[in-house]
């Protein structure tokens, strides 16, 4: 058990992916790309079913209209419970038990080059933009329609545009580092 509840931000769980229908679009679009990353692990026997996870990718895509690329490494537990819209960009890295809203955005672009990696048990709220290197720690909450483009420390919550953090009542701005001392109060 972490200090910010029962979620843990290092071991998946992964009943929280376990589709609960047939009609579950998130948790089978996820699924998808885990049977695939299966399949297509070296000496894998069941490379051959790798063809079928990817039109079960093609299926589950265009019903979510979400574009989560079979190769990205995300960790497992993460919960899409509107799956629409979220696009994740291949080189983003994505820690255990996330979860994610519609129209979430994790990809390049912004000050910081490269891609996201974003921490365990992380929160993003619904149109959040994470763009370019950024680091966003465990536990962190991401408010909606924020656009992320420095890192968020551990157990933050970041909002507006561009993201600030705010905590016990006042505005602090992103420094650019995973210390809250950093943080200029604005
Ligand atoms: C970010 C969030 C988790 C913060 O929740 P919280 O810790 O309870 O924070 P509060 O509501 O006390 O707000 C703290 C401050 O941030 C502001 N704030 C909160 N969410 C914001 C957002 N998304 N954008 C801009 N400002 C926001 C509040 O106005 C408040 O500002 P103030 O101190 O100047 O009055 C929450 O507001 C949020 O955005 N959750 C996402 C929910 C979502 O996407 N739902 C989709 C359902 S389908």
């Amino acid at each position: 058990m972490s200090e910010h509840g029962k979620i843990s931000a290092d071991t998946p769980d992964w009943s929280r992916e376990r589709c609960r229908e047939f009609w579950d679009p998130g948790r089978r679009l996820l699924r998808s790309i885990r049977c695939y990353q299966v399949a297509r692990k070296r000496h894998s026997p069941w490379r051959w079913l790798s063809k079928y996870w990817v039109l079960q990718h093609r299926f589950w895509s265009v019903v979510t209209g979400a574009d989560i690329p079979l190769n990205c490494e995300i960790g497992g537990g993460l919960l899409l419970i509107h799956p629409n819209g979220v696009v994740i960009f291949p080189g983003s890295i994505i820690g255990p038990n996330c979860l994610a809203f519609q129209q979430v955005t994790i990809g390049t672009g912004g000050p910081k080059p490269g891609a996201p990696v974003v921490g365990g048990n992380v929160t993003i709220g619904a149109g959040a933009k994470i763009l370019g290197g950024v680091t966003i720690g465990d536990h962190a909450r991401i408010g909606a329609n924020a656009v992320v483009l420095q890192d968020v420390p551990r157990g933050a919550t970041a909002v507006g545009v561009p993201a600030t953090i705010v905590a016990g009542g006042k505005h602090y701005e992103l420094a650019g580092d995973l210390s809250l001392s950093l943080y200029s109060e604005t």
